[in-house]
């Protein structure tokens, strides 16, 4: 399988909108002795996207290249073994896939499987980089039979990108006018059937006409504690770490149900391992490293009890408006709704009410917080009115 990157966003490309993100971890001190590493607190340690371009090498060699190899998402796995199986038979290329699930769940790693399994080339490339006309029809044009065309943070293309699209991915054609107003033609190019595979993190961000072009449009879910030890094993074994399954089990508890923090945490635990000259990471070794990282035994960081504290302290609980904690805790709205949020959903600690977020009795009680059932009692009553 060739794969051709063409990530680097066009001079013009629009920017997204600024979120408030923590410091860089490029200033983060790299553990050398065991003093220093005692005072290491890594800012970014559990945050599921990376904007480092050095992590973003390393997790190459750490992607599964394989449906097999691939660990969790099995419903997912079975919607797409059966995709490749019936375009294979029939010989012809995948129906337009668009994936979509929280940062670091593995969807850029999917579709370079599907592009192995399918024994053809993948086409990367991210909406940033495809801001003019030009960017667009430059890559469809030089597609190859059956080429998977993956397009990252499908959610950013501009509308004009959008609209060559359209017949690009429904009957295989671009139509280019030519001239202007009353003389204008519009000309028709044959394209090779290819297939798109969009990747976004904002799926509600998509416009429908869009959407409704994808044939399959699946979505990413947390994992389990239990699929992440085995990504942390088998993450071990290729940067020849030993580790106990119970301490593969102590950093994926922690991982916030996603493969790159569990590979990231994976590293840390290693430098600790490293510096105390243990030739094996065991539960103890994993999480007294982890407490060194500030990373608590869930896998949440002071933001997120600093948000559950000021809910249950402050506001009794809740419910409380996304604006009013925003302000209370000096977090940015957009952060607390896309970074932190999904998680505290997902394990029970936050539920959302149509009049506000409330904190959940299982997250007072993780906090040791006064008033362990008020609320979930207060959700309760909600529910029941
Ligand atoms: N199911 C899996 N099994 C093993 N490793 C995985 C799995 N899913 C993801 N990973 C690992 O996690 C890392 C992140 O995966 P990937 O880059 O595919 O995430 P993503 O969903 O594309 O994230 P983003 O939204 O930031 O682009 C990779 O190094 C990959 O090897
Ligand atoms: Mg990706």
């Amino acid at each position: 399988m060739a794969i051709i990157s063409s990530k680097q966003p066009a001079a013009n490309a629009e920017q997204p909108p600024k979120e408030k993100k923590k410091k860089s971890p490029k200033s983060v001190p790299q553990p050398a002795n065991p003093t220093q590493l005692a005072s290491v607190v890594e800012p970014e340690i559990l945050q599921a996207e990376t904007n480092n371009p050095e992590e973003k090498i390393q997790e190459e060699s750490l992607r599964p290249s394989s449906l097999q190899e691939y660990i969790g998402q099995k419903d997912l796995k079975g919607v797409l073994d059966i995709a490749i199986q019936a375009a294979k038979v029939r010989q012809e290329s995948l129906d337009h896939l668009l994936l979509y699930g929280p940062p670091g769940l593995g969807k850029t790693t999917l579709a370079l499987i599907l592009a192995t399994e399918m024994g053809v080339n993948c086409k990367i490339t991210a909406a940033p980089a495809l801001q003019g006309p030009r960017d667009i029809l430059g890559i469809l044009m030089r597609l190859q039979p059956g080429d998977i065309l993956f397009i990252d943070e499908i959610h950013r293309l501009p509308r004009i990108t959008e609209e060559i699209l359209y017949p690009a991915m429904e009957d295989f054609r671009l139509d280019i006018t030519q001239g202007k107003e009353a003389t204008a033609k519009i000309r028709s190019i044959p394209l090779p059937k290819f297939t798109l595979v969009g990747a976004t993190t904002k799926v509600g961000s998509l416009t429908s006409p869009l959407r409704d072009r994808f044939g399959l449009v699946q979505k990413l879910r947390f994992y389990e504690v239990d699929e992440l030890t085995l990504i942390v094993q088998r993450t071990a074994e290729i940067l020849h770490t030993a580790i106990t399954p119970e301490g593969a089990a102590e950093i994926a508890r922690r991982a916030r149900g996603t493969p790159r923090i569990a590979n990231r945490l994976l590293k840390r635990v290693r430098d600790y391992a490293q510096v105390k000259a243990c030739d094996l990471i065991d539960a103890e070794i994993a999480s007294t490293a982890m407490e060194i990282y500030n990373v608590d035994p869930l896998g949440l960081d002071w933001v997120d009890r600093l948000l559950l504290t000021t809910m249950a302290e402050q506001f009794n609980g809740g419910p409380v408006g996304l604006e009013a904690l925003a302000a209370s805790t000096g977090e940015d709205r957009q952060t607390i709704e896309s970074v932190y949020e999904p998680y505290l959903l997902q394990i029970g600690y936050l539920h959302r009410t149509p009049r506000g977020r409330v904190v959940t009795a299982a997250a007072r009680k993780h906090l040791g917080l006064k008033g362990a059932n008020d609320g979930g009692e207060q959700l309760s009553l909600l529910e029941k009115g």
